[in-house]
């Protein structure tokens, strides 16, 4: 036998059971099974590709880079959020049954896609944008390499939801700003060019603000891009604590 067949991986028939729901026909979502041959070093979202090209033109989901950086494939995968695009068909096991299903928490619009108003709408209320004092500044505003450190973790944010939509204190309350909105907040609430500390944290102080996060922790754990969410949150609450104002 020589190297090349020792090394030759082959396909397997992998089956994949997906919560469907078309608006147009269903009056309930359903589960459908649907046998794909895929390569272990296959991604999630490469068998529903070939299930929607080979199988069934309806099923529906969002992606757009497919390499982790647009933020638009996150679903629940084995009753775990993750990118469809990051996960490797070989880490959820070749032999079970691989179970994909849309986010919790939002609106089901059709299929693998949520309504994604509402997280945008708790996401533009924190004011994720830098706010100055409105002078003009004469040259670049400098920080420290301390200073950046301090928010460097929440600049990594894609916005998948991943981490709201595994929250449980969202999935019972959709007033709650959730844990990709706050992380949002913290990027700029500890950015020390930023004039608009006070009034992001008096957004957060809501009754839907942080003070409703349980630290549960299923932000952090689902969270594709690894920021520490949790960690995030609890420093936003300090803030609040210690502030000055
Ligand atoms: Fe996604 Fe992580 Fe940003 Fe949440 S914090 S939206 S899980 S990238
Ligand atoms: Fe929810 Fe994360 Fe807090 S999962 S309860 S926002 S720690
Ligand atoms: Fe862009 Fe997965 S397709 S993050």
């Amino acid at each position: 036998m020589t190297a090349t067949a020792e090394t030759r991986i082959e396909p397997t028939d992998v089956t994949f059971k997906i919560r469907r729901y078309i608006p147009e026909t269903d009056e309930e979502p359903h589960w459908e099974t649907y046998v794909v041959s895929v390569y272990p070093t296959d991604r999630v979202l490469d068998a529903l590709m070939k299930i929607k090209g080979e199988q069934d033109g309806t099923l529906t989901f969002r992606r757009s880079c497919g390499h982790g950086i647009c933020g638009s494939d996150a679903m629940r995968i084995n009753g775990r959020n993750r990118l469809a695009c990051k996960t490797l068909i070989k880490d959820l096991g070749m032999n079970g049954e691989i179970v994909v299903e849309a986010i919790k928490g939002l609106p089901l619009e059709k299929d693998l896609v949520v309504d994604m108003e509402p997280f945008f709408d708790a996401y533009k209320a924190v004011k994720p944008y830098l706010i100055t004092d409105g002078h003009e500044p004469t040259k670049e505003r400098l920080q420290s390499a301390e200073e950046r450190a301090a928010f460097d973790d929440t600049t990594k944010c894609i916005l998948c939801a991943a981490c709201t939509t595994s929250c449980p204190v969202y999935w019972t309350d959709g007033d709650y700003f959730g844990p990709a909105a706050i992380v949002a907040a913290h990027r700029f609430i500890f950015d020390s060019r930023d004039a608009g500390t006070e009034s992001r944290l008096e957004i957060l102080n809501d009754r839907e603000g942080v003070w409703r996060c349980r630290t549960t922790f299923n932000c952090s754990e689902a969270c594709p891009r690894g920021i520490e969410v949790t960690q995030a949150i609890q420093q936003v609450k300090r803030a609040l604590l210690f502030r000055r104002f």
